[in-house]
């Protein structure tokens, strides 16, 4: 059971929104007292935002919780690293996993809720994905070399959603393909949850902010910009070449250098299938998953 309860006071927070940060940030790991707590600022209409996470938080999470901070009276931050949107049990061990420093950071943050539960909390039967059609968006992609992995995450932010019951939840477009599946989760269960999508974080040279960065060697973090500056390559070349030519050139910027590439692809934003040609009007980014060492880092930038 969690001892602090700021939001006994909850209508003196409500009036300033979120503009002065509570001081006590209160922990819970069970649904119940989340509900409870969060009770009765709902009742008195109070907008809940919601930053789902796996922990190992850096800027592009706080980026998340900044935003949810200007469009909600209270945020809610999960943490749990979900077991069923992995496909490589070695990569589940050696998820990151840094709780007490999440902890102190969100504190930092102002952020007024810490939801962080056990597995048995979020899987109580048996710790398995539903099953879901997504017409083909899980099927690309991170889909086809991850499989299973996206229907790991829904049903996870699914449970996620019916446990803290959000009026708005945040993703981050680094994982865009993720972004776009949540966002069809939510139209086809109709779930009573507005999604913001926020711009991907970077570091002053352009590689995107992943709690994976933390594995990479200060050699192997160098050698990852190779990611960022062909996705910004393949940008400045769309006024000249067709998709293909593109993903062929990235291809060939890969061939010598010490990442492995494991798809490069230009696709609709819609329905994340390839495109042929480029189209004004019709949204277009190009998404890349390399290895550098043993870490797998994915990205992707709007192209038109
Ligand atoms: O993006 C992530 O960190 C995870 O996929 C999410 C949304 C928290 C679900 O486990």
């Amino acid at each position: 059971m969690q001892k602090y309860y700021f939001f006994t006071n909850f209508s003196t927070y409500n009036n300033s929104f979120a503009a002065s940060k509570p001081l006590i940030m209160q922990v819970f790991h069970k649904a119940e007292d989340l509900r409870q707590s969060l009770a009765s600022g709902r009742e008195k209409g109070a907008v809940i935002g919601f930053v789902p996470t796996m922990g190992a938080l850096h800027q592009g999470h706080l980026n998340l919780v900044e935003e949810a901070q200007g469009q909600s009276d209270v945020v809610v931050v999960s943490i749990f690293v979900n077991p069923t949107q992995f496909n490589n049990s070695s990569d589940l061990a050696n998820y990151p996993r840094l709780p007490q420093k999440d902890i102190a950071l969100l504190r930092q943050q102002g952020v007024q809720v810490a939801f962080m539960p056990t597995e048995d909390e979020v899987y109580p039967h048996v710790v398995e994905s539903e099953s879901f059609g997504f017409n083909g968006l899980d099927e690309v992609m991170e889909g086809a070399f991850r499989p299973g992995h996206f229907k790991g995450v829904a049903t996870v932010v699914k449970r996620f959603f019916e446990m803290v019951r959000p009026h708005l939840a945040f993703f981050g477009e680094k994982d865009f393909q993720q972004l776009q599946i949540i966002r069809a989760l939510v139209k086809q269960q109709a779930l009573p949850v507005r999604i913001r999508a926020v711009p991907t974080q970077r570091s002053e040279k352009g590689l995107a902010l992943s709690s994976r960065n933390a594995l990479l060697s200060a050699r192997e973090r160098e050698e990852a910009l190779l990611i960022y500056n062909s996705l910004m390559w393949a940008k400045s070349e769309v006024a000249h070449q067709s998709p293909e030519a593109i993903v062929k050139g990235v291809k060939q910027r890969f061939a010598g250098s010490s990442l492995r590439l494991e798809y490069v692809q230009i696709a609709d934003e819609e329905n994340l299938q390839p495109v042929t040609r480029f189209k004004q009007g019709v949204a277009t980014r190009i998404f890349l998953a390399a290895y550098a060492g043993q870490v797998r880092l994915i990205d992707n930038v709007s192209l038109i």
